[in-house]
């Protein structure tokens, strides 16, 4: 017999090497690579040509619709971040920090299937039996149908997924679970990418959704990220800090919904509850008439939010000045600060500065640029911009103001909060728009950012 085959997997990004390497070619990653035993062998048989026994393609036309069967998680904002509901035979992978809520989410709506649809499986390879049941507990779990498995052998769970045909399966977490077809450890990246694989032709072939949990790395990336990201239908995040009670859920990639989608939660003692309004949650603590603090109109996903941009800045005492960007891009902070120094003349070279969107969001969409320029010039010249001022456009590096996507919808959402002004791209104001019809907002149009400093400033 000969010795079974060994590779190196680069824990990082799954690149593999018949020795081991220091640095990963692939991603750079270093003293990532961990050996790996490769399955065993096929039998012969394998290679040789099967015919399947439905036979071979399908007509197009003779495949059924099955469109309109989503299955309701019964939390409204869970189903928006799902792009509906979930989607029979669907794989989800939902990534977070330790102790964010990710087995509270699920087991909410474990037990609100259960009620509704049918039997539920919850693998956890985690927690004890006795311990989800005193977390179901707490979230009112009950009576449902509702079946546990403290389990970490993948082929167990695949035979109980046979046996009891649940309407849903959970697997808490994907790091926990091993195959026996492979010889490395759970966790290492050719484990995790043979069991998501191996769920992933049980929801398809049982119509089962499934639901994975995914550790994030320090680095708030997945285990193996690459590698499930690819496998799976759907990758949702949980974001935000868990010293606050809101969390934020995340859609980063999904075959049946859009993506950037996001969900927001308050965490309460009997589980994650919706925030029926995130613009009043995110603004919630704003100060009033306080220098450095700019209200921006971002859309995520398909739906207009508030959310306070922060900045502070103030005299460099290191020598060299430092740059700090929590919730949207460090790269792109640098280059609004450039432009601000160069196009509108604030001399802002020799101070740090700091900005923050409040509550824990992360914005990538090029609107938040007016905003940020707004709260720096704010705390920069140190004077608020005045109450009820709303903000958004994208910034060019001639220091121009260039429209963005959706704007009727932004300036909606500020009405409805209340604001009276928006500072707004000029090219988005187009007088025959109906979203703009009858808007109480009154509608500033700005071709510049010294234009828009002139109205925010004043
Ligand atoms: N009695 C309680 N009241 C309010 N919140 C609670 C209570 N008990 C637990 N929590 C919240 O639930 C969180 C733990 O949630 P959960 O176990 O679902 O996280 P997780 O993402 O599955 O964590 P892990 O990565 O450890 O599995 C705690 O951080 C806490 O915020
Ligand atoms: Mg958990
Ligand atoms: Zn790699």
């Amino acid at each position: 017999m000969k010795p079974p085959k060994t590779v190196f997997a680069c824990q990082e990004c799954g690149s593999q090497s018949p020795k081991w390497l220091g640095r990963c070619p692939d991603c750079g990653a270093w003293n990532s690579f961990v050996e790996e035993r490769t399955p065993e062998a096929p039998p012969a048989s394998a290679g040789r040509y099967v015919a399947p026994a439905g036979g071979g393609a399908t007509l197009y036309a003779d495949i059924a619709s099955s469109s309109a069967a989503r299955i309701t998680t019964g939390i409204d904002e869970f189903d928006r971040v799902l792009g509906g509901g979930i989607v029979p035979g669907s794989l989800v992978l939902l990534g977070g920090e330790p102790g964010i809520g990710k087995s509270t989410l699920l087991l909410q709506t474990a037990a609100h299937i259960a009620r509704a649809t049918g039997p539920v499986l919850y693998s956890s390879g985690e927690e004890s039996e006795h311990q989800v049941k005193s977390r179901g507990e707490r979230l009112g779990v009950g009576d449902a149908p509702l079946y546990l498995l403290a389990e970490t052998c993948l082929e167990r769970v695949l035979e109980e997924m046979a046996r009891l045909r649940p309407a849903l399966v959970i697997v808490d977490s994907i790091q926990t679970v091993f195959s026996l077809k492979m010889q490395s450890a759970p966790g290492s990246i050719g484990q995790v990418r043979e069991a998501a694989t191996q769920l992933l032709f049980a929801a398809k072939a049982q119509n089962v959704p499934t639901f994975l949990v995914g550790h994030v790395t320090k680095e708030g990336s997945l285990a193996g990220p690459k590698a499930l990201e690819h496998i799976v239908d759907t990758v949702l995040y949980f974001e935000g800090e868990r010293q606050h009670s809101h969390r934020i859920v995340r859609a980063a990639k999904n075959r049946f919904g859009a993506v950037s989608e996001l969900g927001v939660f308050e965490m309460t003692a009997t589980g994650l509850k919706p925030v029926p309004n995130p613009s009043a949650m995110f603004l919630a603590e704003r100060p009033a008439d306080s220098p450095g603090s700019a209200v921006l109109c971002c859309i995520e996903g398909t739906r207009p939010i508030l959310v306070e941009v922060q900045a502070l800045v103030s005299t460099s005492a290191y020598g060299y000045a430092k740059r700090t960007a929590v919730g949207l891009d460090q790269t792109r902070l640098s280059l609004l600060l450039a432009v601000m120094e160069k196009r509108a003349g604030l001399a802002l070279g020799g101070d740090d500065v700091y900005v923050n969107l409040a509550g824990g969001i992360s914005v990538d969409e090029p609107a938040v640029d007016l905003a940020v320029v707004a709260a720096v010039a704010s705390s920069f010249r140190n004077r608020p911009i005045a109450q009820g001022t709303a903000v958004f456009g994208e910034v060019g590096l001639a220091g121009e103001v260039r429209a963005t996507a959706q704007a009727a919808r932004r300036v909606r959402e500020a009405e409805q909060m209340g604001f009276s002004r928006c500072i707004m791209p000029a090219a988005n104001i187009d007088p025959k728009d109906p979203g703009f019809a009858g808007t109480a907002c009154e509608l500033i149009g700005v071709k510049s950012v010294q234009e828009a400093l002139e109205h925010l400033l004043a």
